[in-house]
């Protein structure tokens, strides 16, 4: 049976998901469950082996015969595609699960089921994030998370690291206001990761040693079987190199172009709330009305060059924007067409006295 086989229900990390589901489950007469990066729906699978009232939704990148024939057979069972779930009903699920999917997934990926995460999730929902901090071996790609990594990401309510019989894994009830915006998310992300490289590298260098050997044992004894020294080194470079994949990854994927389009928009929407509410346009809010039509990356790319200093706005602690003074300079001597034309540097020019 592989890790993602629809009948792998008996494991540990499965019992973990479907206690804690249960014991939400007692304060509603029906629970919602978004299972994101479903795979083949094993998770759907051990849920309908209870005798409780859910409903289920699916997303991956695409469906396939057996989950056709999952849906068609049952009523509380549906699928969309990943490309369809950023514009789902706001604030619609009780539960959203991430299983074993963290570890296949780049920097970007990871910070944008983050936002969807918190946008689809009701206000007392529970993201429940699972995954295996040792990847059995195959995973080209998969970088796993730690438990103290896990930790300074999102300070979960409740989390166990070790299933009932002792099998290392990661499982984090967490509440929608502990998930990080993108910008913020991406940030930490990435100098995790870097960490990550780094901390693996400097312990290949040192594995040349029993200090070192000794030292990775006491470290990882929780979440790794005692290695020979040989497997350590390999271990500790293919940890490193990946981490690095991730890194290059990143910043590869860094986006610029010289449409403006995007500060027209941001600019539209923050006057709009601000004329509706009286309030500055929260972050979360941009977030939920730019996204998906700008990707989480144009949006975190382009909200950095609209707050830089000298530019329309700023943001504070509480996450609210901003305007500086250069966006009225802006508004009262320039139109909308002058910034599509000459970009976002036209703000530079916002500031000068007359
Ligand atoms: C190891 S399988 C886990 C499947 C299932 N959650 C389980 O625990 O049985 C990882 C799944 O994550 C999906 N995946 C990969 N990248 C993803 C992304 N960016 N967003 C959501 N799912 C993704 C893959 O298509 C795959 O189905």
């Amino acid at each position: 049976m592989s890790p993602a086989d629809f009948n792998l229900i008996k494991d540990g990390q499965t019992q973990w998901l479907i206690d804690k589901i249960t014991s939400l489950s007692k304060t509603k007469t029906c629970i919602s469950i978004l299972d994101y990066g479903c795979g083949k729906m094993r998770l759907y699978n051990a849920l309908s082996e209870l005798n409780f009232r859910f409903n289920y939704v699916g997303t991956d990148f695409e469906s396939s015969e057996e989950i056709n024939t999952i849906i068609n057979t049952n009523d509380n069972c549906n699928f969309i595609s990943l490309s369809e779930i950023a514009g789902m009903g706001r604030n619609s699920f009780d539960i959203v699960c991430l299983s074993n999917v963290v570890h296949e997934i780049s920097i970007i990926e990871f910070a944008e089921i983050i936002l969807t995460t918190k946008l689809l999730l009701m206000k007392d929902g529970h993201f429940l994030l699972l995954d295996m901090s040792v990847l059995p071996q195959g995973e080209l790609l998969g970088l796993p998370y730690f438990p103290d990594e896990v930790l300074s990401l999102f300070e979960p309510m409740d989390y166990a690291f070790e299933t009932q019989s002792g099998y290392p894994i990661i499982a984090c009830d967490i509440c929608p206001s502990a998930l990080m915006l993108p910008h913020v998310a991406i940030e930490k992300l990435y100098s995790l990761v870097m960490k990550k490289r780094d901390d693996f590298s400097f312990l290949a260098l040192s594995l040349v040693n029993k200090y070192g050997i000794d030292f990775f044992n006491e470290k990882f004894k929780n979440i790794n079987k005692r290695m020979n020294s040989e497997e350590l080194l390999g271990y500790a470079q293919y940890l490193s190199g990946l981490s690095n994949y991730r890194m290059v990854e990143f910043r590869q994927s860094y986006y610029s172009d010289n449409d403006n389009e995007f500060y027209i928009d941001l600019i539209n929407l923050y006057m709009s709330t601000f004329d509706r509410t009286g309030e500055q346009l929260s972050l979360i809010e941009m977030y939920d009305k730019l996204y998906p039509k700008y990707s989480v990356t144009q949006i975190t790319c382009k909200l950095k060059q609209a707050t830089y200093p000298h530019s329309f706005f700023g943001f504070d602690d509480g996450e609210r924007l901003y305007a500086t003074e250069r966006l009225d300079y802006f508004l009262n001597n320039y139109t909308f067409d002058d910034l599509r034309k000459s970009g976002i540097i036209i703000s530079a020019m916002c500031g000068i006295e007359d």
